[in-house]
């Protein structure tokens, strides 16, 4: 499936942080058996890379992407390394660059109406919107969006399956990213998962 639409159908976004790579396969198993295989995989930390080489090749079923992507360098090598989308905190134009060129969805932060326009020059209409609680949440991405109809909005940070339906209501909300699914042992992440999905699919 088409990378938008395989997130479309999902509507959920996990962001994963690896802080050692013992942790990939078994978080990734749970993410699948919670019936969520979408992940990204964040350069947070020094494993990013090594971990998306392994959520590629051990997990054909997923759609891995590389989140808190800063720079072209960590871009060039996560696509390296097969990912399918590329996510930061904020837009960067070196970044952005690379995807179009390519043909990856690059979905960079935003949150002011400047941001939008570059993000909208590039062909990047997928607007990641974070930190998403501190600037504002729903009622901001509205007042944005009167401006700017051709974007919808990928907003994270503090979203949590006690407000993710509140999100998903707006239709302007493509779909929702956050790591309140990756906390506990893979049984809690694969039960998350679960009502993670439940929830989207309303
Ligand atoms: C992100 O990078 O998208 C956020 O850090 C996710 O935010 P959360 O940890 O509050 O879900």
């Amino acid at each position: 499936m088409e990378v938008k639409n395989f997130i479309r159908n999902y509507k959920v976004v996990p962001v994963v942080v690896f802080n050692s790579i013992d942790e990939v396969r078994p978080k990734l198993k749970a993410m699948c058996d919670g019936g969520l295989p979408i992940a990204e995989i964040t350069y947070r930390t020094a494993c990013a890379g090594e971990a998306i080489k392994i959520a590629i090749e051990d997990f054909p079923e997923m759609l891995v992407g590389a989140g808190t992507v800063i720079n072209a360098k960590q871009c060039e090598e996560a696509l390296s390394l097969g990912a399918k989308f590329i996510v930061s905190p904020g837009f960067s134009e070196e970044v952005a660059k690379i995807c179009v060129e390519k043909g990856v969805p690059y979905l960079g932060g935003c949150v002011t109406p400047t941001e939008i326009m570059t993000a909208l020059s590039y062909g990047c209409d997928i607007i990641k919107f974070f930190p998403a609680s501190n600037y504002g949440g729903i009622g901001t991405m509205k007042a944005l969006s009167a401006a700017f109809p051709a974007a919808s909005f990928l907003p994270t940070g503090g979203i949590s399956d006690k407000n993710l339906a509140e999100f998903l209501e707006w239709d302007k909300i493509f779909a929702v990213g956050g790591s309140w699914m990756m906390k506990g042992t893979p049984e809690e992440i694969a039960e998350k998962c679960a009502e993670a999905v439940r929830i989207a699919k309303g």
